[in-house]
């Protein structure tokens, strides 16, 4: 064994077991408590790693009551490193677990991202006295073969788990699918496909997509190639993903292509595709460039399998403009909040909307007299409504009149995060500018841009706040934008800004603090 990989097992080795051992970090500037949240930034129902270096999601599934994500994890260093695969469990998609370490670094290389599928027919020959494998799909990275330059030093492999993703054996056989020469040639996506009765493998390959079908999981042949001229190319394409979702009574296919750099605010974004994927060939629909989230921190997301007739979303909350500099001190990196992916019409056309997850509603109580209803209501001037509660960690949804306005999280330090849109422009905005700690980073200070896709007079937005996050979906969904801010105190006062009198309606706060 190489020394370099010896040295990787070890640490990661120590770092799994000593990872429940961390101490938090008091946040002595906090003017408002959040119970069991004593690290500053660390979000409350957002998965985060106890410690050390995060991104992608990878190999989501859910089996028998348990939702299971894992992640690139590097347990050595709050920075990106030789790659783990991390695991976390939950029962409710909001409150994680976070388990030992999955998948370690082997002779093939670090264990980049991919996907898990439950083999319920055991067609890949794993399964064992009648136990259900779970069948990890996932790129070996050689960091030999890229520091030599070569062009093939990136292939897909395989491990299984017979107890419901806990512990896991590599193939003995691995790699299963070689590279065929192509630099950039990762991150399987494999769901099973009913039209063709076979797994299909969506695998980015450098500028493009390269579909792979197979019935074993073993053996893999190549059906087809989509994108080298189509959607956004302002780098390079990672971490696809293809799935059916109902619309007007019939399957319509979505494709999710994430790029980096080339996201339409600076670095890191996914985009998506509508049309139909005929057992071969993916066909587009529609070929605007459109984003699942314009915020800058969402990327890399893909779907969970079998989860039945939902389609479960997570993204990683960073970019890689600046996901190894940001100001947390012993992990880096949290998770999107869940949420579930739908077809929804706008002008004639379907368009991919997202929202949080139905069961966040079960957390907290929801409460509709706390301020702004009533000064609302009774507004002669388009004054500021602000919201009566001191808290960093909430969901806030109301409907607004489609004219300017603004939604300000700010503090005593007189930083602020700015929520917004822009009639004009017809787009919504975000703006960090002056939201506290951004010297990490020269692109981290910005307005971020997002178009406003319905047409109604009025939005229905819901805003998710946890500590140094927050989630906008406008419209049901149908533009959506994920930003991370530092402010140096918590932001623990809110204020909607309208452009005219009683815009606001129906507004509604749920304290989502632990
Ligand atoms: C995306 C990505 C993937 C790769 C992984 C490595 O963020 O670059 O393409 O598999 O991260 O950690």
């Amino acid at each position: 064994m190489p020394y370099r990989l010896l040295l990787v097992l070890l640490i990661g080795m120590y770092s799994c077991k000593s990872k429940t051992g961390t101490q938090p970090v008091p946040d002595a500037d906090s003017s408002i408590n959040i119970p069991q949240a004593t690290e500053r930034y660390r979000p409350q129902f957002h998965f985060s790693p106890a410690a050390h270096w995060m991104n992608d999601p990878n190999g989501m599934f859910y089996l028998d009551g348990v939702y299971n994500l894992y992640f690139q994890y590097y347990p050595g260093d709050t920075k990106w490193g030789p790659m783990h695969w991390g695991h976390a469990t939950s029962t409710d998609l909001v409150n994680w677990k976070e388990e030992a370490v999955a998948l370690f670094p082997d002779s093939l290389g670090y264990i980049f991202s991919g996907s898990a599928v439950v083999d319920k027919d055991n067609t890949s020959g794993f399964g064992k006295d009648g136990k259900t494998p779970v069948v990890a799909i996932f790129t070996h990275h050689d960091p030999k073969g890229a520091d030599a330059k070569r062009n093939d030093y990136q292939s897909q492999s395989l491990a299984y788990s017979l107890d419901n993703g806990m512990t896991w054996t590599k193939y003995e056989h691995n790699p299963v699918l070689k590279n065929p020469g192509i630099v950039d040639f990762r991150d399987p996506k494999v769901n099973w496909n009913k039209k063709i009765s076979k797994w299909v493998m969506t695998l980015a390959t450098k500028d493009r997509i390269t579909f792979y079908a197979s019935t074993n999981l073993k053996d893999w042949s190549k059906l087809s190639e989509f994108g080298a001229t189509l959607g956004a190319h302002g780098g390079v394409w990672e971490c696809p993903d293809l799935f059916p979702l109902r619309y007007k009574g019939n399957d319509v296919w979505v494709l999710l292509v994430s790029i980096n750099p080339g996201g339409p605010n600076g670095g890191s974004a996914t985009q998506y595709f509508v049309g139909d994927f005929n057992g071969k060939e993916f066909i587009p629909s529609d070929t605007s460039t459109r984003f699942i989230d314009y915020g800058t921190d969402n990327y890399a997301g893909v779907t969970m399998s079998n989860t039945g007739d939902r389609t479960i979303f997570v993204g990683w909350m960073s970019n890689w403009f600046y996901a190894e500099k940001v100001p947390t001190e012993k992990w880096r990196s949290a998770m999107t909040l869940p949420r579930e992916l739908f077809l929804q019409e706008a002008g004639g056309k379907p368009y991919l909307a997202s929202r949080p997850v139905p069961e966040l509603d079960k957390k907290g109580k929801p409460e509709t007299d706390f301020g702004i209803n009533a000064a609302s209501s009774t507004n002669k001037e388009p004054r500021p409504l602000v919201l009566d509660r001191k808290d960093s960690t909430y969901r806030l949804q109301f409907g607004i009149r489609a004219e300017d306005f603004q939604v300000t999280l700010s503090n005593a330090k007189a930083e602020k995060f700015v929520i917004g849109y822009d009639k004009g422009s017809n787009r919504f905005y975000m703006d960090r500018t002056a939201a506290g700690n951004s010297a990490f980073d020269p692109r981290f200070a910005a307005r971020h841009w997002a178009p406003r896709i319905a047409t109604t007079d009025v939005i229905p937005l819901q805003l998710v706040v946890d500590v140094a996050s927050v989630e906008l979906f406008a419209d049901g969904g149908l533009t959506v934008m994920t930003d991370i801010f530092f402010p140096s105190v918590p932001f623990d006062k809110t204020t909607i800004t309208p452009a005219s009198p009683n815009a606001v309606s129906d507004a509604k706060y749920t304290s989502l603090k632990k």
